[in-house]
This record gives C-alpha cells, structure tokens and sequence, in this order.
C-alpha cells in the first residue's frame, strides 16, 4: 500500500477495536492518522501508542451524533494536516442483543443516531473537504449483519444495512467528483465491543459460548481486528481503484 505514504486519514471510532487496528495498520503504511472518539484519556492513550509507532498521529475529541462535533473534528484535520486523503467511519453505539419487542425505544434511537447517523454527519463533512482537495477515499464499516438479518439484533441490523445504503448512494454520487466510497462488512470479530457481550458471563460459559460462535463460522474462528483493518487499507488505496461502492465481506466464509 505503498501510496498511502504521507496520506492524511481520519477514522472515527479509531480509539478501540477495528478502528485503532485500523489506526495502526495505517501508520505502518506511513500515513497521519487522526484518530476520533468521545473519551479524551483514551484518545490521548492512543495518540501517544501511535506516535511510539513512529507515526505522525493525533486525536481529536468527537461524538459522531453531534454535526457541530464532526465539523470541528474535520475542521481540526484541515488546519493540522491541510487535507483530508482518505476517511474511516467505524463508531457505533454499544447495543446489547435483546428480543425486538423489548427493546426500549430510547436505545433504537441511539443505535441510529450513532450507527447511521453519525456515518452520515462524518460522510457529510469528509466529503466538503475532500471535494475542496480534489477526491479522497471513504470507507465505511457496516457489518454482515447489514446484510442479512440478525435475530437479537434488529435495530443494529437495520443501521448496518443502512450503511450500505448510504456507502452504494454516496458512492454513485461522489465517484465522478473524485471521492471513492466503499464499506466493510465484518462478520465476528476479537473487540472490546465483543468481550463487553459476554462479560457477564462465567469465564467457563466465555469458553463454551466462543467455541460455539467459532463452530458456526468455516474459518472455524473469529476475525483479529487487524484482519478487518487490511481490508480497509484496500479500500483506501489505489489497489482497489476500480472498486467503488461496494461492500466486502471479511466472514471468515460465513455469508458464503
Ligand atoms: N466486533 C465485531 O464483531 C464487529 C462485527 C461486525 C461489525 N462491527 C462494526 O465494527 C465497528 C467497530 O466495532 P468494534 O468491534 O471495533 O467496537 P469498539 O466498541 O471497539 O469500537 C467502536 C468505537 O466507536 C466509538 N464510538 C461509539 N459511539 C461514538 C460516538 N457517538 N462518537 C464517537 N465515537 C463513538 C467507541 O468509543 C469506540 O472507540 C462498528 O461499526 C461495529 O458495528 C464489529
């Protein structure tokens, strides 16, 4: 991914999980990396874990829900950087697996906010700067639960096939202009995000309930984040030029 030397990327969501091993991933390539989320202390973790890498790396405080927050979080981009090359939108909100019917209306609201929404907001703001620097790359991390549908999991996946929504009409849109929009479609992946669903759970019934998610899945294991993050890096340089508005599957052959 040698053309991503000195690129300017951004990923919100970029402090934990698929985003920060994006973050790294990233740094190796030698690019300058922007990492977004709402917890300072651990921005300024990572910001400080990036640069040991020997990257050129900041962190910028910004809830993706909030338009005002993403605008400033890009504005900061320009001013540091003077560019925006490429753009990673990984955030999402924290929902618990729960029945449809007793899911309450205040957490499918924020499912969307963060999960759609807040794709949007950051898209939004990406792609005025990108089209002032002449194109870009956007990619988008939806899920395989936005492609097909997750039982215990209907609002989240609503938000990820939304993203693909957004990812397959922006890309349409913008590709002409330059920008280049894609997404990722994850299937079980080593998080924090994932360990937080089991936390309640004996280190036993940790054991049991992994070696049966693994069993379902050919690979027969769960994705590293670092897996996910080199399909990103794809998406984002020139190696996949002619790929546009698509949506990868990274499964470990689940979907197939
Ligand atoms: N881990 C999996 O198994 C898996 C599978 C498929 C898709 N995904 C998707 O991958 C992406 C990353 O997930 P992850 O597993 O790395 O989770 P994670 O919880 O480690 O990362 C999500 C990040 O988003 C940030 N975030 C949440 N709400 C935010 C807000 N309002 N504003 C700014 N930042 C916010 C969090 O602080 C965190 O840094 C998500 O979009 C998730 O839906 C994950």
């Amino acid at each position: 991914m040698q053309d991503l030397l000195g690129k300017v990327v951004l990923i919100s969501g970029g402090t934990t999980g698929i985003g920060l091993a994006a973050a790294k991933a990233f740094v190796a390539s030698g690019a300058k990396v922007v990492v977004a989320a709402r917890n300072p202390e651990r921005g300024i973790q990572v910001e400080q874990e990036l640069r040991h890498l020997g990257g050129d790396a900041a962190f910028h405080r910004c809830d993706v829900t909030d338009p005002s927050s993403v605008a400033d979080l890009v504005a900061f981009v320009a001013d540091r950087f003077g560019q925006l090359n490429c753009a990673v939108n990984s955030a999402a909100f924290d929902s618990r697996p729960s029945a449809a019917h007793e899911v309450p209306f205040e957490e499918a609201g924020k499912t969307i906010s963060t999960d759609v929404l807040g794709v949007f907001n950051c898209m939004k703001y990406e792609i005025e700067t990108m089209l002032q620097g002449g194109g870009g790359t956007i990619v988008n991390v939806s899920s395989v639960n936005g492609l097909s549908g997750a039982p215990n999991a209907a609002v989240y996946s609503a938000g990820k096939h939304a993203v693909i929504g957004l990812t397959r009409s922006m890309a349409k849109e913008y590709i002409a202009r330059g920008i280049r929009i894609n997404a990722v479609c994850p299937g079980a992946t080593e998080t924090p995000r994932r360990e937080r669903r089991t936390e309640h759970l004996t280190s036993n019934e940790r054991r049991e309930h992994r070696d049966q998610l693994s069993q379902a899945i050919p690979i027969g294991r769960l994705a590293k984040a670092e897996e996910i993050a080199s399909a990103i890096l794809w998406l984002s340089s020139a190696a996949s030029s002619y790929v546009v508005g698509h949506s990868l599957v990274v499964d470990g052959g689940l979907q197939a």
